[in-house]
């Protein structure tokens, strides 16, 4: 096992995966990969390294190529019943909107996956409206996709897969291209969606959320995937400079802060300036 918090079985893990596109090289060989119940993990890794290409592995769009992939510790098989049963636990949102959404209008697209599902359409239009309200485009259900904003059907491409109630969402990149309003927002209905019990996996370039957002992070480099905790990760200079990540904000300031004698060793990090504010409003420092 990679994690280290996985005490019980994970709902989805890759074990010793590999993959190759056809006729082309390894992308990603030996891979462990353990997404346990109720995390947010946040997955990052150069252009290139593989992100999208071990996501689609894990929702099952790509078949492993080597080792295994399970589902609640069960191997997956990839008949018609296998795929149904991974892809009825494990959505997949990708990382282009136009790539995922086709229907006319946006309630439309919304519910071909319940409806596909053969669920009652009461049921079909509940879940709708719940996911609407998640992404908070309510007032969006009747309008064509092809006339919404680049944000507007990022967020509708995951409402699409929030009423599908997977048990863990994946999501490629979900805040890229959303202004910073509407990444606060994604990142409240995700939030919401946590509380209410769906583990989530984001593959993302901001090391900044990362940090913040998630508590697993998963970084893939040359030398393979190493998982763990996000600040344990995210502040190994090595591991950030073989991935070719930026140090986060948030470490930055608290190696500063641990240099000047300011932090304990053992202190907990301030991940963002507001917690940096509640961090210098309790902190005992000589103010006068
Ligand atoms: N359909 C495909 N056919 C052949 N090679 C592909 C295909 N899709 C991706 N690749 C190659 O596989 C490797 C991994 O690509 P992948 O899209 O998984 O990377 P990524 O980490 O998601 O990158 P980015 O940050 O740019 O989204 C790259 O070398 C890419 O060129
Ligand atoms: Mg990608």
């Amino acid at each position: 096992m990679t994690s280290p918090t996985t005490s019980a079985t994970p709902v989805v893990e890759l074990v010793k995966a590999g993959f190759a596109y056809e006729d082309g090289p390894a992308v990603l060989s030996g891979v462990d990969f353990a997404v346990a119940e109720g995390r947010a993990i946040a997955l990052l890794g150069r252009n290139g390294s593989g992100k999208t290409t071990l996501l689609r592995l894990l929702s099952g769009g790509l078949r492993r190529g080597s080792g295994s992939l399970l589902l609640d510790g069960a191997e997956v098989t990839y008949d018609r019943k296998g795929l149904t049963r991974l892809r009825t636990t494990v959505q997949l949102v990708v990382q282009d909107p136009d790539d995922q959404l086709f229907a006319a209008s946006v309630g439309q697209d919304v519910s071909f996956g319940p409806m596909n599902l053969g669920l009652p359409e009461e049921e079909v239009r509940l879940r709708v409206r719940e996911a609407l309200e998640a992404l908070d485009i309510v007032a969006l259900e009747d309008r064509p996709t092809h006339l919404l904003s680049y944000g507007q059907r990022k967020r509708a491409a995951i409402a699409g897969a929030v009423a599908m109630r997977p048990r863990v969402l994946i999501m490629d990149e979900p805040t890229a291209g959303l202004d910073p309003h509407g990444q606060e927002r994604l990142l409240d209905a995700l939030a919401r969606l946590r509380a209410s019990g769906t583990t989530v996996v984001m593959a993302t370039h901001d090391v900044d959320l990362a940090l913040r957002w998630a508590d697993e992070a998963a970084v893939l480099s040359p030398a393979g995937l190493r998982t763990g905790p996000v600040a344990e990760l995210l502040g190994d200079d090595a591991l950030l400079d073989a991935a070719r990540l930026r140090r986060p904000w948030g470490t930055s300031v608290s190696r500063l802060l641990r240099a000047h004698g300011l932090l304990a060793p053992d202190a907990p990090e301030p991940r963002t300036p507001e917690e940096l504010d509640a961090w210098v409003a309790a902190a005992p420092l000589a103010t006068e």
